[in-house]
C-alpha cells in the first residue's frame, strides 16, 4: 500500500523544489516579546504553501518557515515538549562545532554574528522565481513585522541564481534528489527506489522500518521537519588557482574539476559522459540523474571520492546503507560570480547558502558531514576527505583512478569556509497554527 503523506498540512518547501532561476534571502528574527513572536506565526502561515498546493515549484513563490529550539522557547513551547526534540537540534549546530569537524576557520567563533548565537529564533526563507516578485514577497514580509514591536530583523543574506545557472566553482547544481513515495514529486533518478517519507516528514514509516516518535504535543511534531543550512563561503580564486597548478594542459583543468564534482560544468554527470561535458545530456532532467555506479567499481569514470559520489554512493559498495543517510536539498547561490578567468581572490563574498531537509538530524545531515565529507572510510580511502567541500587546514589528498596509473592531487587547500549556521524545525501548518494559539 504506497504511504499517504498530508500534503495539506506540509509546508511545501520540504518536499518541491524552489524556482530556477530565483531570487531570493534569509531572513533571522529574533523574538524578544512571545505574543508578537505567536501573532507573526499567525500571520506568516498565510504566506505558507502547504506541498499540496504549490501550482508550479519553477515558477511560484516559495516561503518558508522555521525555527529555532531557542525560537520554539521565546515562543514559549512548554519545556517538557522541548525535550521531545532531537538532542542534536536542542544542542543547536554551533555546539555541535567539533563533533562535525568545524574546527580552526570553520568554528563558531569565527562565525558570522548571529549566527550560531541564541538569538537567532526564525527563519523566513524567500525563493522567488524574480526579483520584483522577490521584492514584492520581501515587502509583504516585513509589513507583518511592522507593527510588532517584540520582532527584530537581526540578519539577512540574500541569494540568486547567477545568470548561467552556475554555481560560484561554475558547475550546475541542484540535479540529484532523493525520491520520497507518496510525495508526488517526480523522481530525479528512476533507478534509485523512492525513499519512505519518514526519511525527510516526522510520523511516518522510514527507511528502518519504523515511525519513530514524533516531538511532542503530536500537533506540533507531525508533518514538521529538521531544517539544516550553513553559509558555505566558497574560496573561487584558490580553486581557480589549484586547478591550473594540477593540470598538465588547458583541458585538463576542466577534467580535474570534473572529477573533483563528479559532474561536468553543464550538470551532465561523468558516469554518463566521461570524457567531455554534455551540455544537452546536462540539461535534460530525464537523463542527467539516470545512473548507477555499479559498472564503475574503481571509479574509472567517476572517482569514489568525488563530491558527488560521496553523497550518493548509490549502489557503489560502501560501509553502511547509503538509503539511510540521504538528504533532500535545498541550497542557493548567494554574492556575485567571479570574473571568467579570474585567479586573484576580488575580496567578494560569495558561495552557498547550504539547506537540506531530513528527519534525522544525526543519522542523515550529521552522519553525512561527519563520515561521507570529514572521513574516506566508508569507501576505503582513510585519509581522504571530500576534496570540494571538506574543511581543512593541513593540505587534502584526493585520487584519480585512471589507467595506465592512477593520479594522486596532493596539497588541496580548503576551497569551502562554514561561516555559520542553524539548525532548525519546520513545522506543519497545523503546528504554526498551534506556535501562533499558545497562551502560557
Ligand atoms: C559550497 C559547498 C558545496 C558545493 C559548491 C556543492 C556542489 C555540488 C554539486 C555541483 C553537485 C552535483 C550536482 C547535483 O547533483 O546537484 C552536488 C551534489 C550533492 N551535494 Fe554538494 N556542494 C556543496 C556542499 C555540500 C554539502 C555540505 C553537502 C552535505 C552535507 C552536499 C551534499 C550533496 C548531495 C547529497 C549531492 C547529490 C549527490 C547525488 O545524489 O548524486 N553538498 N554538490
Amino acid at each position: 500500500m504506497p504511504i499517504e503523506l498530508d500534503l495539506d498540512d506540509i509546508q511545501a518547501g520540504c518536499l518541491r523544489g524552489r524556482p530556477n532561476p530565483y531570487a531570493g534571502a534569509y531572513l533571522l528574527l529574533r523574538i524578544d516579546d512571545r505574543r508578537d513572536g505567536r501573532t507573526l506565526m499567525r500571520r506568516l502561515v498565510e504566506a505558507v504553501h502547504p506541498a499540496s498546493q504549490m501550482p508550479d515549484p519553477l515558477t511560484h513563490v516559495s516561503v518558508s518557515i522555521a525555527l529555532t529550539h531557542a525560537g520554539l522557547q521565546a515562543l514559549g513551547v512548554p519545556q517538557d515538549s522541548l525535550e521531545t526534540f532531537a538532542p542534536e537540534f536542542r544542542q543547536g549546530m554551533a555546539a555541535r562545532a567539533a563533533e562535525l569537524g568545524d574546527t580552526g576557520p570553520n568554528a563558531p567563533e569565527h562565525w558570522e554574528s548571529p549566527l550560531g548565537s541564541t538569538d537567532v529564533h526564525v527563519v523566513i526563507l524567500i525563493l522567488a522565481p524574480d526579483l520584483a516578485v522577490f521584492e514584492a514577497t520581501l515587502q509583504d514580509t516585513r509589513a507583518a513585522l511592522d507593527d510588532l514591536p517584540g520582532m527584530s530583523e537581526l540578519w539577512r543574506q540574500d541569494v540568486s541564481s547567477p545568470v548561467d545557472g552556475k554555481n560560484s566553482f561554475g558547475f550546475n547544481d541542484g540535479i540529484s534528489q532523493p525520491g520520497v513515495e507518496g510525495s508526488g514529486v517526480r523522481r530525479s533518478n528512476r533507478q534509485e527506489p523512492a525513499l519512505k517519507p519518514g526519511e525527510f516528514i516526522l510520523g511516518y514509516p522510514d527507511e528502518t522500518g519504523s515511525v519513530e516518535p514524533v516531538p511532542q504535543p503530536d500537533v506540533l511534531g507531525r508533518n514538521g521537519s529538521y531544517f539544516v543550512f550553513r553559509k558555505l563561503y566558497t574560496d573561487v580564486a584558490a580553486f581557480r588557482r589549484y586547478l591550473r597548478e594540477q593540470a598538465t594542459g588547458p583541458g585538463d583543468e576542466e577534467l580535474l574539476a570534473a572529477k573533483i564534482v563528479g559532474r561536468w560544468p553543464s550538470g551532465a554527470p561523468l558516469a554518463l559522459a566521461p570524457d567531455a561535458d554534455d551540455p544537452e545530456l546536462g540539461a535534460d532532467p530525464a537523463r542527467n540523474n539516470n545512473f548507477l555506479y555499479g559498472d564503475d567499481p574503481r571509479g574509472l569514470k567517476v572517482p569514489i571520492g568525488s563530491h558527488a559520489r560521496r553523497m550518493n554512493p548509490r549502489d557503489s559498495v560502501v560501509i553502511g546503507e547509503v538509503r539511510l543517510h540521504r538528504l533532500i536539498r535545498r541550497g542557493a547561490t548567494y554574492g556575485p560570480p567571479m570574473a571568467d578567468g579570474a585567479v586573484e581572490d576580488d575580496g567578494a563574498d560569495r558561495g552557498l547558502m547550504f539547506a537540506a531537509v531530513n528527519a534525522h538530524l544525526d543519522r542523515q545531515f550529521e552522519f553525512v558531514q561527519k563520515q561521507w565529507i570529514g572521513d574516506g572510510k566508508f569507501i576505503g580511502t582513510p585519509g581522504e576527505r571530500d576534496p570540494l567541500v571538506a574543511g581543512r587546514e593541513a593540505g587534502g589528498q584526493f585520487t584519480i583512478p585512471s589507467r595506465p596509473i592512477r593520479r594522486g592531487l596532493r596539497n588541496l587547500p580548503a576551497f569551502v569556509v562554514n561561516r555559520g549556521g542553524e539548525y532548525c524545525f519546520i513545522p506543519g501548518l497545523r503546528a504554526l497554527r498551534w506556535l501562533g494559539d499558545l497562551t502560557t
